[in-house]
């Protein structure tokens, strides 16, 4: 599976007049997990569209390794914030997708990962048969096994209670620390930032610009504990001026 890295140069981007995004740089290494916590509208899911090639940045560039992507679209396996399975295919069809799209179709690979979520049993099951955090694992295996060389994840559990959302990051992480992929994750809370990532990207407001980058100390395997450790809750607080100076 092909790794790569990321690097976004001073890109600019207005929708008319509405500037959202002015000189903004910041750099995903490869196996590395960051995580861009920013207030509301202040451009996260825009960057994603400029990542992906949906958008175009009126300025800067876009890399993936040393090629410039600018506007180019298939380099990104991207897992949106509403799993968006098709509801007419079955979870392995739905899972192979993201190959197919590309022209091969790995099912062994696609059972394995199924088995791995805890979804075997449903490998022939329509979506609307799966309850909302199965079809978030669904998406992410999707994501996980498209054949892109970085992982785009779009505030994925958001929508999730919070015992549901611990427990498929607890999961995310578990699968991430094995395959160790490029993830590049989009949320707003600051304990899935701090739980999950290697480095933790803070926006300002709209025109969004870098305002802080922590790199995370925990050592890894990180377990549930960690939530409730004493360095832990000095870091959310750190981070959590950090996001309130950036609103001011
Ligand atoms: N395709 C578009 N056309 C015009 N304006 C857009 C478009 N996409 C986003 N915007 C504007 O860009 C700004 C940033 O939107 P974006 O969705 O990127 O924010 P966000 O940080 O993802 O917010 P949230 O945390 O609420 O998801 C908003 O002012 C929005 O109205
Ligand atoms: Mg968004």
């Amino acid at each position: 599976m092909k790794v790569s890295h990321l690097t976004v140069s001073n890109i600019a981007k207005k929708f008319g007049k509405n500037e959202v995004i002015r000189n903004l740089g910041f750099t995903v290494e490869r196996n590395e997990f960051v995580s861009i916590l920013g207030p509301s509208g202040s451009g996260k899911s825009t960057i994603f569209s400029l990542i992906g090639g949906i958008l175009t940045p009126d300025k800067g560039t876009i890399r993936l390794d040393n090629q410039v992507i600018n506007g180019k679209r298939g380099f990104i396996s991207y897992m949106p914030q509403t799993p968006s399975l098709l509801p007419w295919r079955t979870i392995v069809e739905n899972v192979l997708l993201g190959q197919e799209l590309q022209g091969k179709k790995e099912k062994e690979a696609a059972l394995e990962m199924i088995d791995i979520a805890g979804l075997s049993g449903y490998e022939n099951a329509y979506p609307d048969e799966l309850s909302g955090g199965m079809k978030q694992r669904v998406s992410f295996v999707r994501a996980l096994l498209s054949p892109q060389p970085i992982i785009c994840l779009d505030e994925p559990f958001s929508a999730l209670d919070e015992l549901t959302r611990i427990e498929m990051q607890k999961w995310l992480l578990s699968i991430w620390e094995e395959h160790r992929q490029t993830i590049l994750f989009v949320t707003h809370n600051i304990e899935e930032a701090l739980f999950l990532s290697d480095r933790i990207i803070v926006l300002s407001n709209k025109p969004s610009q870098v305002a802080a980058e922590f790199r995370v100390p925990f050592s890894r395997p990180r377990e549930e504990s960690l939530y409730l450790e004493d360095e832990f809750l000095e870091w959310k607080r750190k981070i959590y001026y950090s996001l309130k100076k950036t609103g001011e």
